[in-house]
């Protein structure tokens, strides 16, 4: 019997996780008008239960515009953070940290879900809608659509529904909060030169690319308590051919960050751009990631090709990551972390399954009833 890295606990602020397995945001795209629903509660529970140290749900938008499909959940009203509670209330019975990312989608808003198209939804559907982003250029390929430059009244509000969507999350129960900077969506897109062309204060030098980001921070973390991890998602690097550039761009904003109260990142890629050649590969994002962990010296997670134990067991051992993000193979096995115990071979005590599961499965593992 084994001690995995992996499996010990890890401790921000005032929140202990049970173990360093984190599930990344995922949509679901189930939801209507931004409502969580039975199926959040199902899908969500069962991956608290399955044993990660934090669930982190889906990307939930902040303004009905903010979403990326007409299928994803939002925080922009009551309503909704209502309906958030149960699903809460699940993820902290399963014994995880309830998480919630927090997002506005901006040029890549008012799209088909995946299995629909994944495309913008033509603007002469009714059930599109018009987007926004720091300079009216649009994505290209499958999502065309040129959104509409925004004022700087538009970032204002903006700035004001994350920070609105983040006291909703807290009041539903949420523990940990993702601020949804990552993956070609609005906050990128205001750091990125290929988006913003920007000549006010919020375009042109790295400071001012870097301004939206920092005050969205600033705002949220007036209604986010202290004693809660404050946390975001950013893409460091585009793979673009220019990402030592990039990365230095990335560390002076994450220092900012971290300055601004920033607890941990969960290092990604920019999704800027499309047409990029993306090295897939297990583990491939955790060199950047410790680069962050080291330089700017911030508790760090990542995701991207983490589903075989050992690996994962190997990034939290070598002090690489403070976390690992396991995405797809908590949608195939929301038991995953129990599936990883035994394959790392870890003592019984790790486990971390509902008694009402573990003595079964301990006996069944002796080839006994
Ligand atoms: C169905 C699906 C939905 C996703 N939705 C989000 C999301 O809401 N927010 C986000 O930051 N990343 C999202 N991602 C990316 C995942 O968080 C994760 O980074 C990705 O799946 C790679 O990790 P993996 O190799 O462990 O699956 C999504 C991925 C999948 C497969």
């Amino acid at each position: 019997m084994a001690s995995p890295a992996l499996l010990k606990p890890f401790t921000l602020k005032d929140i202990t996780l049970r173990n360093r397995v984190a599930v990344p945001p995922m949509c679901q795209y189930i939801a209507t008008d931004g409502m969580p629903n039975d199926g959040h509660h199902v899908h969500y529970g069962a991956l608290s239960r399955g044993g990660a140290g934090v669930v982190v749900v889906e990307a939930t938008a902040v303004a009905p515009e903010g979403r990326i499909t007409p299928g994803c959940l939002g925080l922009w009203n009551d309503e909704q953070k209502e309906a958030f509670i149960p699903v809460v209330k699940a993820i902290k019975d399963g014994g995880a940290v309830p998480g919630i990312q927090i997002a506005h989608a901006g040029r890549k808003a008012s799209a088909n879900i995946p299995w629909e198209g994944d495309d913008h939804i033509p603007e002469s559907d009714p059930r599109s809608w018009q987007t926004i982003a720091p300079s009216a250029i649009a994505f290209g390929a499958h999502l065309p659509r040129t959104p509409k430059a925004m004022t700087t009244d538009d970032i204002a509000t903006v700035k004001q529904q994350f920070a609105d969507a983040a006291r909703r999350a807290l009041e539903a129960g949420f523990e940990w909060i993702e601020l949804h900077f990552a993956h070609g969506y609005l906050a990128q897109s205001f750091f990125s030169e290929y988006t913003n062309q920007r000549t006010d204060a919020y375009g042109g030098s790295l400071e001012n690319r870097c301004r939206f980001l920092i005050e969205t921070l600033a705002e949220v973390k007036k209604v986010w308590p202290e004693h809660l991890p404050l946390t975001a998602r950013f893409g460091v690097i585009e793979f673009d051919g220019r990402d030592e550039e990039t990365f230095a761009n990335s560390l002076y904003l994450i220092k900012r960050l971290k300055k601004e109260g920033l607890d941990l990142l969960s290092v990604s890629m920019g999704f800027t751009i499309p047409d990029v050649h993306i090295p897939w590969g297990p583990g491939f994002m955790a060199p950047y990631a410790e680069r962050v962990r080291k330089e700017a010296g911030i508790p760090v997670t990542t995701a991207w090709g983490f589903e075989v134990p050992a690996v994962a067991e190997q990034a939290v051992a070598e002090e690489r990551l403070d976390l690992v993000s396991v995405g797809r193979a908590h949608l195939a096995n929301p038991h995953w972390t129990y599936a990883a115990a035994k394959a790392l071979r870890a003592d019984r005590a790790a486990w971390v399954l509902p008694p009402s599961y573990a003595r079964w499965l301990e006996r069944y593992s002796l080839g006994q009833f």
